[in-house]
């Protein structure tokens, strides 16, 4: 097994993981939740792989004293988990229920009594229904029924948690959820799915504002960031390039930390985003953040159009990617593409840029149990470059304060189901036995080996 290795970052820097509700509670009908668009959509015949559901996922509703002791164990100082909307507003609105709450209020405190950080997300992608039949993340509505959630949240929890994210890679959202239709809601707007951008966004600096208006202590944002590679060295291969930066990464960065849209107009979309964005919205959207987070889990390669409709086209492989290593995902693993997004971001925001988090970063392997030992020196291997790629993004002068590892336990992996492996523990998704796997005792001591370089 590899051995850790003091890796030069700030002594304070924030060790963690992180997961989701949807992905591990279950208990999807349970103390008055409501239903979300993940439940109507994994309904949908053909929706999810093998038309898995999260109905029980990993039994976390249940099972989460058991969750917490391999939290303490593995010794973390933070986890990230999220708060699932419609537990607390079951419809998405009104009045907050005291059994969705009290929920998270026993993991906080049972996390605070281990000495782990509590970092909620308020929303990673589990809109309550009742919400999207009124038009979902096109409806500019919404945004002002997140503020309202946020304040429910933040008024029950703000007395232990003092570190909050408001979304979680609103990219991947709009445009699985609203353009493409492979993830929920299940829309297949294309380029008329960019209002869910912005309306995420203003939700976010909604209940930003929310968040600080209570005294709820620090804000950040999760985005999904890839840094985008040309594929080949044409001229239109760096047009399309730009052009895929410019959605993924720069529509969710800009808005933020410079306050404004990024060029679009490849897409035919003008700053006003089809129309959503109205005056006073990216005051709102830009309030000042106490963190960014970012979600990495590999480069993309893009190549120009090789068909009427997008300005881009996404290339599998680029010349020279097919030595990379591939997750069973089929995703390239390519540590270096950390560095090389970090100090971009340094690059194009300065001194806009606050400390950045990356609040994701993982592999999926296909892992077996074999006599109570799961062996996975190939996510050590992942997380072992992926960390020293933040090394060296923080020696290269990026204030980066800290790393989360997606994921603690195997779960639902939203369309491929069950079939992608992430966690640091292994779940028998048919007995709900967790197994820590060799890549968790190698977390666990990198982690003790920089507390007790504190
Ligand atoms: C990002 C998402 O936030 C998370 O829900 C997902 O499981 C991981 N990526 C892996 O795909």
């Amino acid at each position: 097994m590899t051995r850790p290795v003091r890796h030069r970052l700030p002594g304070d820097f924030l060790w963690g993981v992180a997961s989701s509700a949807y992905q591990v509670e279950g208990a999807v009908g349970e103390d008055g939740r409501g239903p979300s668009v993940w439940d109507t959509f994994a309904a949908r015949p053909g929706a999810v792989r093998d038309g898995h559901t999260a109905a029980v996922a990993c039994d976390h509703y249940h099972r989460w004293p058991e969750d917490v002791a391999l939290l303490a164990d593995l010794g973390v100082d933070a986890y990230r988990f999220s708060i699932a909307w419609p537990r607390v507003q079951p419809s998405g609105s009104g009045p907050a229920d005291p059994r969705g709450l009290g929920f998270y209020d026993r993991l906080t405190d049972a996390l605070l009594e281990h000495g782990v950080t509590p970092v909620p997300t308020l929303f990673h992608w589990d809109l309550p229904q009742e919400l999207e039949d009124a038009g979902g993340w096109l409806n500019r509505d919404t945004a002002a029924r997140f503020a309202d959630y946020a304040e429910l949240v933040a008024a029950r929890l703000k007395d232990r948690v003092g570190r909050w994210i408001t979304l979680n890679e609103p990219f991947v959202h709009m445009a699985f959820g609203y353009a493409l239709g492979v993830h929920a809601p299940g829309r297949a707007l294309m380029l008329d799915a960019l209002p869910a951008a912005h309306h995420q966004l203003l939700a976010h600096g909604r209940a930003a504002a929310a968040l600080r208006g209570a005294g709820a202590g620090q804000v950040m944002l999760v985005n999904n960031c890839t840094p985008v590679r040309a594929a080949g060295p044409s001229e239109q291969d760096r047009a399309a390039a730009q052009a895929y930066d410019a959605l993924h990464n720069r529509l969710f960065n800009d808005p933020v930390l410079l306050g404004r849209y990024p060029d679009l107009s490849a897409f035919g979309a003008g700053e006003d985003l089809l129309g959503a964005v109205r005056d006073g919205d990216l005051e709102t959207v830009s309030a000042p953040l106490d963190g960014l987070g970012v979600n990495y889990y590999n480069p993309t390669w893009i190549a120009a159009p090789d068909a009427p409709g997008l300005p881009f086209a996404e290339a599998a492989a680029a010349p020279g990617s097919e030595e990379y290593e591939r997750t069973a995902f089929g995703w390239p693993v390519v540590p270096e593409g950390l560095t090389e997004l970090l100090t971009g971001l340094k690059d194009r925001y300065g001194d806009a840029l606050p400390p950045v988090f990356v609040t994701e970063n993982g592999c999926s392997l296909p892992d077996t149990a074999a006599d109570g030992r799961v062996a996975d020196p190939r996510r050590i291997a992942y997380l072992d470059g992926h960390v020293r790629a933040v090394a060296e993004a923080v020696r290269a002068g990026v204030d980066v304060r800290g790393y989360f590892v997606w994921t603690l336990t195997d779960n639902f992996e939203w369309a491929e189901g069950y079939h992608q492996r992430f966690g640091l523990v292994h779940v028998d998704h048919a007995t709900q036995a967790r197994t820590p796997k060799d890549s968790f005792a190698w977390y666990r001591d990198l982690v003790a080996s920089h507390r007790a370089a504190r």
